[in-house]
């Protein structure tokens, strides 16, 4: 199964344990992870800097596309909410979504 590292939160790695789950249930086995509107796609707080496997993500789903659109989402970026996986990732939280309690190396 799957791997998505978090390269500035310790490179902590969360396996995944289930190809239906998106990558915000992936990330919130494992850590907590901003999601204001509860994974519905219609806020970016859940939004992750992809660094690497962006080959094994899918495609853009249409709430992705307006927030791009709107310069909500840059082109590295993705909703966590939104986004499934089929091969190991390494993400980035951006600074905008850190939490306060969680320690990150950047
Ligand atoms: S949790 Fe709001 S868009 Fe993902």
């Amino acid at each position: 199964m799957p791997t998505v590292v978090i390269d500035n939160l310790q490179s902590k790695s969360i396996h995944c344990e289930d190809k239906r789950e998106s990558l915000l249930d992936i990330l919130l086995s494992g850590t907590d992870w901003m999601h204001a509107c509860g994974g519905k796609g219609r806020c970016t707080t859940c939004k992750a800097k992809i660094l690497k496997g962006r080959e094994h993500l899918s495609p853009l789903t249409r709430p992705e596309e307006q927030y791009v659109k709107l310069n909500k989402l840059r082109e590295d970026e993705r909703l966590t909410c939104q986004t499934f996986i089929s091969g190991d990732v390494t993400v980035e939280v951006p600074k905008e979504t850190q939490l306060p309690h969680l320690n990150y190396s950047k």
